[in-house]
């Protein structure tokens, strides 16, 4: 292996300065958690399959370097399955899932991690599929020409035609959610932004006395419909998280149980049939250990937090379950300003040792001060 070039699933690379794809996130490429069988993650992609085909029977994330994964300046581990609609409409194809594993630097929690997984579904219809049960539709068109933007269409769009996709769209992720979550499931639809779709949605359901977003949807933009040669076909697309979905219908409490290897995890799940009743019971809980670290950011490079999670989870790997910033302040006089953070480690499977900890704790801050440029203090 050449030291400027970077070797992933048999693809080769060159590195350059925008390189950023730390070991611990290599380490994740290719486990396909969401093709493992029995794997929770698994069972609710299959639900999702299920779904799609017994409903629809006929038929901008930000680029930052401080979110993304960098292979190079000019590749990117994908952010979203979103990233491929446009190359599968390209294909042909009218109608489609994409289900994979996404990558994006993100907080520290029990909900957060660097690698999830995602479904991405994409509609496609014609006229003639719109108005289908539209008496007199002959004269009603998808398109209006020099429309205006509004709240509510794309200027292109002519509002009978977004309005019947809107109507299917939001009937057929109702019926998602009444499939996942039971009949009686409360929800709510809250306006959205999205730079692929417009208007924009996200589902909430009414979950364990919290209102939990479960998916962002859409009409798509039809400049992608435009330039992948499907421009005279109106779409719409929805985006959800798995993990969201199996941590709320598991009463899984913590994301990185996902990646475990242990059986008392894994085999909680051995069932055949996907639409089983499975609530996880905690194999037990081994106790936390809390450490500070304090630095002044560097003057002249810039910093940000989550680059700095990302070198905590490259180092203490799943033994961290917490990084919260605690403390943010500003010298009166130099105006330098220094972050303190709390780092909660704690294993699933067994106890850490103090030793353990503070060894970890200690690389943590070595690494920090020279790939972060951040100066310690004491
Ligand atoms: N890609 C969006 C996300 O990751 C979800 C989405 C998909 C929204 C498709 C609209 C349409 O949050």
């Amino acid at each position: 292996v050449k030291n400027n070039e970077i070797t992933l699933l048999d693809h080769t690379f060159p590195k350059d300065n925008w390189t950023n794809i730390s070991e611990n996130i290599i380490s994740k490429l290719g486990r396909n958690l969401h093709i493992s069988p029995y794997h929770p993650l698994s069972h609710i992609r299959q639900l999702a399959q299920n779904f799609d085909s017994l409903l629809v029977p006929e038929n901008h994330p930000s680029r930052k370097k401080s979110d993304c994964y960098y292979i190079n300046q000019n590749t990117i581990l994908r952010a979203h399955t979103t990233a491929h609609q446009s190359e599968l409409i390209s294909m042909g194809l009218n109608n489609f899932l994409i289900v994979g594993d996404v990558y994006r630097k993100d907080e520290i929690d029990f909900t957060h991690y660097p690698v999830f997984h995602q479904a991405d579904a994409v509609r496609l219809c014609t006229a003639e599929e719109v108005f289908q049960n539209v008496d007199n539709s002959n004269e009603l068109k998808l398109f209006e020409h020099r429309g205006m933007e509004t709240d509510e269409k794309q200027g292109c769009h002519a509002l009978e035609s977004v309005k019947i996709m809107e109507h299917e769209l939001k009937n057929t992720l109702v019926g998602l959610a009444q499939t996942l979550f039971g009949s009686e499931i409360q929800y709510r639809w809250v306006q959205q932004y999205f730079p692929f779709t417009h208007p924009s949605w996200e589902l909430e359901v009414h979950y364990n006395d919290q209102w939990i977003e479960i998916l962002g949807c859409g009409i798509m933009r039809q400049e992608i419909l435009q330039k992948s040669g499907a421009g005279e076909r109106i779409g719409w697309a929805f985006g959800l998280g798995l993990e969201r979905l199996a941590m709320c219908l598991y009463d899984i409490p913590n994301i990185r149980l996902f990646w475990s290897n242990d059986t008392g995890f894994l085999n909680q799940f051995k069932v055949e049939d996907p639409n089983t009743a499975i609530k996880y019971k905690p194999i037990s809980v081994y106790p936390q250990c809390k450490n500070d670290i304090s630095f002044w950011l560097p003057e002249n490079k810039s910093y940000s937090s989550n680059d700095f999670y990302d070198l905590v989870r490259d180092i203490g790997e799943d033994r961290v379950e917490q990084v919260l910033l605690k403390d943010e302040y500003t010298h009166p006089e130099t105006k330098k300003i220094s972050h303190c953070y709390t780092i909660v480690y704690r294993h699933m499977e067994r106890t850490l040792s103090k030793r353990e900890v503070n060894n970890i704790h200690n690389q943590i801050a070595k690494r920090a001060n020279e790939k972060l440029h951040v100066t310690l203090r004491g």
